[in-house]
């Protein structure tokens, strides 16, 4: 789900952030549980949730940090962040920013739920939040596993091709497609200098209701490929897009991840 265009990403974001927040508890959630148990914050830990959404793993972080630690979770889209602001945690301050360019430093935890890809060049953007962490601080990075989450995209495509005559583009070629898989992640995550690099698959199925397969693309990226439609052409997308995924016989979204993790180095 890495989007050609980070200002098409942006505004789907931001359209989407009440469905996001509704699509939390079958996805964003579980996923964020997953990599805070993952990243392992501390009672009294500094943690920076980069990408942090409505606060899928900002809130479990800030739960495990308790009110002698902070979480900071920054995310550019304000509708999210004012989502984070209404969980009314005190160790929990969220921050509208681009957080490729924040100046935060030192933090105990770094830690970037199914967000690092959608940086416009994602190598140099994890550097960054890697250099955000102290010395032997640890840093967890999600990202969906190879063919997770494809079939509703490739289905919402069509259907948006049927309905505007938009042609189907095939995404441009991104170095997430080299390293969504176990070991190729692990290693580049060691390329990047983190030791004690370990990559957890975290097997996830969703079963479709045509609720929830809606939902999956109101309340996700995908939703830039319908902000701007009519209200007519929406239904008619939505129609077909359901239409296809029942012709096609899928019943269930595969929503697997990878959550890598490591440590920073100390300095000899
Ligand atoms: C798929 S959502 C994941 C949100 C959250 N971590 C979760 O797991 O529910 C990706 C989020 O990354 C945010 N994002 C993308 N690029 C960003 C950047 N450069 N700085 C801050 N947030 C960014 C988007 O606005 C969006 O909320």
């Amino acid at each position: 789900m890495a989007a050609d265009s980070p200002t098409d990403y942006r505004r789907g974001f931001d359209a989407a952030a009440a469905d996001f927040d509704a699509l939390g508890r079958h996805l964003w959630c579980p996923i964020g549980r997953a990599t805070v148990a993952a990243t392992g914050p501390r009672p009294g830990d500094r943690v920076l949730d980069a990408c942090c959404g409505t606060g899928a793993s900002a809130i479990p972080a800030a739960h495990a940090v308790g009110t002698d630690g902070s979480v900071d979770a920054v995310d550019v889209s304000p509708p999210m962040i004012d989502i984070v602001h209404a969980a009314a945690l005190p160790q929990l301050h969220g921050h509208v920013a681009d957080v490729v360019g924040w100046t935060g430093h030192g933090y105990d935890v770094v830690q970037a739920a199914l967000g690092i890809f959608f940086f416009p060049d994602m190598e140099a953007g994890t550097r960054r939040l890697i250099g955000m962490a102290r010395p032997g601080g640890r840093v967890g990075f999600t990202i969906w596993r190879r063919g997770a989450m494809e079939a509703p995209g490739e289905h919402l495509a069509r259907a948006v091709n049927t309905v505007t005559g938009a042609p189907v583009t095939k995404r441009k070629p991104h170095l997430i497609d080299k390293v969504n898989e176990a070991e190729p992640y692990a290693a580049w995550l060691e390329s990047l200098g983190l030791a004690e690099v370990s990559v957890i698959t975290d097997d996830r199925r969703l079963d479709l209701t045509e609720d929830l397969a809606w939902l999956i693309i109101t309340g996700s990226g995908y939703r830039s490929a319908i902000t701007g439609l009519t209200d007519d052409q929406t239904r008619s997308v939505r129609d077909r897009y359901l239409a296809t995924l029942a012709a096609d016989g899928i019943t269930e979204i595969d929503a697997t991840t990878l959550i890598g993790s490591g440590t920073v180095p100390a300095p000899e």
